[in-house]
């Protein structure tokens, strides 16, 4: 169906928060590690005896504060100094699964890295068989499915990349889709073209991270070159036109990140985010988290924050949920079922 086709209505402003939580939705863009809160890093560090830069859980927090995506991943990699143990990542993503089904997401496609960890002595098999289990326990627990998407870093060599694949190899069917993640700039997505091209070899299903901070060329280049299925981020095309035709006559999803957006200062403030530019302009848009535990909140936060400071309606909400199933890498009965229930509660909203 297409989604014009359902019939949304009105919901008066002062209800809309309401609506955006109880709303079913997919979230398709968090790094696992960014929802690591203080307290769970005090309490690995601890459980683990890892000597912590930071003395207590609100120093940390206080030094949150960032100007760049850079300032950002240097402070995001200490906080992944504490995982040691499988049982590490299980708790890990088991935390941030229980926190997203309460925000009624139906559906979790969540981005990890081996590279961080293999540098700090770990086995990769170590990390996929912590992650991979919790996501396993995701239906039961939670009511909810959740897969992973392996993130090469972008600032290392793609020879680095070629070595985190082979020794994911072995956890393929743990895995469903190749990302690239970590700092944008001077690291563009044609870097990494035979590693993207093996992997598509392989049947993985492709994304990369372009236009965060970067310009809309890696967008193109991450399109043409590594021929990804879904831009993460991608907020920077609104400077390119033709980009933005491309975008939307190919309908390409956008995972965009609002309250990342604004905590890295890709926006000044929130109500000059071009979400609701992006979704009028007929772009597949979706609304995600990124890194949590480091921006201030999780998914409904971001819905709830943007559409406040952009005026953004119950038919945004619609598209914006219903866009988030249809860019996801779930099959199509699931699909079709999620799709389902969204209408529902629309439907019965009053
Ligand atoms: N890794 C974790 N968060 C990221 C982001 N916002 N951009 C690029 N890499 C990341
Ligand atoms: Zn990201």
């Amino acid at each position: 169906m297409n989604p014009s086709k359902f019939a949304v209505k009105p919901v008066a402003p002062d209800r809309l928060p309401d609506l955006l939580r109880r709303m079913p939705k997919a979230e398709l863009h968090m790094h696992i590690e960014g929802s690591l809160e203080p307290e769970l890093i005090f309490a690995m560090a601890r459980r683990n005896a890892v000597q912590f830069a930071f003395p207590d859980v609100d120093s940390l927090r206080r030094a949150y504060v960032f100007d760049s995506l850079q300032s950002f991943l240097d402070i995001y990699h200490q906080g992944t100094m504490v995982l040691k143990t499988e049982q590490d990542f299980y708790d890990m993503t088991h935390a941030y699964l229980k926190r997203a089904a309460s925000d009624n997401v139906l559906h979790a496609e969540i981005f990890f890295d081996t590279q961080t960890h293999t540098a700090h002595g770990l086995d990769s098999g170590v990390v996929i068989n912590g992650l991979h289990r919790a996501c396993g326990n995701a239906q039961a627990l939670f009511g909810m499915t959740a897969s992973l998407i392996l993130c090469f870093l972008r600032h290392l060599s793609e020879d680095e990349a070629f070595e985190a694949l082979e020794q994911a190899l072995p956890y393929r069917d743990r895995i469903v889709g190749i990302g690239l993640a970590s700092s944008e700039m001077g690291h563009p997505p044609e870097k990494f073209a035979k590693v993207f091209a093996r992997c598509r070899e392989l049947g993985f299903r492709l994304v990369a991270h372009a236009g965060e901070e970067g310009p809309p060329a890696y967008i193109w280049s991450a399109l043409d070159v590594l021929k990804v299925e879904r831009i993460d981020h991608g907020v920077q095309a609104f400077k390119d036109a033709a980009l933005m035709q491309r975008l939307a006559k190919d309908k390409i999803p956008l995972t965009v990140c609002p309250l990342s957006n604004l905590k890295l200062c890709v926006f000044k403030n929130l109500s000059d985010h071009n979400l609701g530019g992006m979704l009028d302009a007929g772009i597949v848009a979706t609304v995600n988290s990124d890194d949590p535990a480091y921006f201030g909140g999780y998914i409904n936060e971001n819905f709830t924050q943007t559409f406040a400071a952009l005026g953004l309606t119950a038919q945004h909400a619609y598209m914006l949920a219903r866009n988030s199933f249809e860019a996801s890498f779930m099959d199509a009965s699931l699909r079709r079922n999620c799709i389902d229930r969204l209408n529902s509660v629309f439907e019965s909203f009053h």
